[in-house]
């Protein structure tokens, strides 16, 4: 799952229990419009792919003169990854501006400024055809990624701060089953039944259109974020209406003075930079952790099935590899929901390296699968359980898991940037697989998820050594666990590098 983000905000110790008023479903509702709009797009170009290549090439035909003849094998693969992974620098650029754009708007009106993207992005894909132009739909790839940047960092951020505390890890979770959702519908909509077909496959881009009409009608009627009206403006009346809209309770108090608790914490915790974190000795370990686990999320190879997998499957020999490809999405979409009751339970390590295992032994049986396909045709029934497999434990381990990891690993201080940094190191190799795994495929032929195998036994490794429990531990029992795994961490270091994350500074030590 390449899914971004900021984890809700620890809140304060007191608990408000209050009954979910239409408000709040109303609000929470919109606002996973735009997790349903960031899934859309990554399952859309999955199954057309074949189809929309074949309208590139008529259009690069239809430009040229008759002599030049069709267009040319590499070009059109290198359009065609361009196509699928451009999606992921305008996650990238624009990811790094949540912070700022969030501030400065406000949630609400990010939101609704966003969808802006989703409109411009959402017309030019769907005008690619008619205007014989490819770089429009690159163009509009790359416009509609910079929505799923800002929406992957906004949602979870306004979901968390307007959920009452006791609800905030289980509506938290929302965002993530409406992106995998999301995949899921883009996925039987591409189906030859419906719009995957040579006429009407750009109605499938179009449809990006209605989650957004819907999200800006219905914003204006969802309240502010509280928190962000109290603590970034300040403005404790309009604070004040906009928890007793969310809540229906008159009496707010509670809830107010959870924010002002936090509020006294954020002002005595100094804000720590993307500089900083990088050049002090105190968060070096805990960095290095935060960057592998992302790498082992997007390198795992779970983007080339969301991205390729009806080519994958149409070359394993499966029949209807359409068809495959919405398996893949139901057990994605069900696995996420597994997933959601295992993570509150179990340790993340340990989720972490079951995850990463399953997904060793599936790509290796995907491997043999691929290999022994000409000779035997009927196990192509195999590499489609593997692919499920694959998919299955990835939601188990490594789609959720880092993020959690990373907003665990750092406290108050340090932790916008951290993940800013985990952000940023999730779309750029978002990337990589997007644009590279047509190319790999074809030089590594059936072995190309043998590679996959190798780099997750790479990441199996380094979790197992470097990575500490997090589940249920405080910033200074992690700290702890990373001087025991790392000795050459001097004492004196450690116990300046505690005293430094509780001050939340920190440049050299
Ligand atoms: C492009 O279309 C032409 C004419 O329909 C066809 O002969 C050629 O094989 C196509 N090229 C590719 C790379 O699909």
């Amino acid at each position: 799952m390449p899914s971004g983000g900021f984890q809700p905000i620890d809140g304060g110790q007191m608990v408000v229990r209050t009954a979910v008023t239409k408000t709040l479903v109303l609000s929470i509702f919109t606002a996973i419009l735009s997790s349903f709009q960031f899934g859309y797009n990554i399952g859309v170009i999955n199954a057309p792919q074949k189809i929309i290549e074949q309208s590139y090439n008529e259009s690069y035909i239809s430009r040229k003169t008759p002599e030049s003849g069709s267009i040319d094998v590499g070009l059109l693969r290198t359009l065609w990854s361009l196509s699928v992974a451009i999606f992921s620098i305008g996650g990238m650029v624009s990811s790094l501006c949540v912070g700022v754009v969030s501030q400065w708007l406000g949630r609400k009106r990010a939101m609704i400024v966003n969808n802006f993207f989703a409109f411009v992005g959402g017309t030019m894909m769907g005008l690619c055809q008619v205007s014989h132009s490819y770089e429009m739909m690159i163009l509009g790839r790359f416009i509609i990624g910079a929505y799923s940047g800002l929406a992957s960092g906004l949602v979870p951020m306004y979901v968390g701060e307007i959920s009452p505390t006791h609800l905030r890890g289980a509506l938290g979770t929302l965002h993530q089953l409406s992106l995998v959702i999301g995949i899921l519908v883009a996925q039987v909509l591409g189906l030859d039944l419906f719009l995957g077909t040579m006429s009407r496959w750009p109605v499938l881009f179009w449809v990006t259109l209605i989650p957004a009409a819907l999200q800006s009608v219905l914003l204006p009627f969802c309240p502010e974020s509280p928190r962000f009206l109290y603590i970034v403006c300040e403005q404790e009346g309009l604070a004040k209406t906009s928890l007793r809209r969310l809540y229906g309770l008159q009496d707010v108090s509670d809830a107010l003075s959870e924010m002002k608790e936090e509020k006294r914490q954020m002002d005595t915790q100094q804000k720590v930079s993307i500089l900083q974190i990088f050049r002090s000795r105190t968060y070096r370990q805990p960095i290095i952790v935060a960057i592998m686990l992302q790498l082992s999320q997007q390198l795992s190879g779970i983007n080339a099935i969301f991205y390729y997998s009806t080519d994958i499957f149409f070359k394993a020999g499966v029949d209807q590899p359409i068809y495959a490809t919405i398996g893949a999405g139901i057990v994605n979409t069900a696995f996420t929901v597994v997933s959601l009751f295992l993570v509150e339970r179990a340790g993340r390590r340990t989720l972490h390296l079951v995850g990463l295992a399953g997904m060793i032994m599936c790509a290796l049986l995907m491997t043999v699968a691929m290999v022994l396909q000409e000779t035997i045709p009927a196990i192509s029934a195999l590499s489609m359980a593997a692919v499920f497999g694959f998919v299955a434990f990835f939601e188990v381990g490594p789609g959720p898991i880092p993020w959690f990891i990373v907003a665990e690993l750092f406290s108050q201080g340090p932790r916008p940037a951290a993940m800013a940094i985990a952000g940023c190191t999730n779309w750029t190799s978002n990337f990589i697989i997007g644009m590279g795994f047509p190319y790999v495929a074809d030089l590594c032929g059936p072995y190309v998820f043998l590679l996959f195998a190798l780099v997750l036994l790479g990441f199996f490794i380094f979790t197992y050594f470097r990575v500490p429990e997090t589940r249920g531990r405080s910033f200074d029992e992690i700290a702890n666990a990373f001087r025991r795994r790392n000795p050459s961490l001097l004492d004196h270091e450690v116990k300046a590098s505690t005293e430094l994350d509780s001050l939340g500074g920190g440049d050299d030590v």
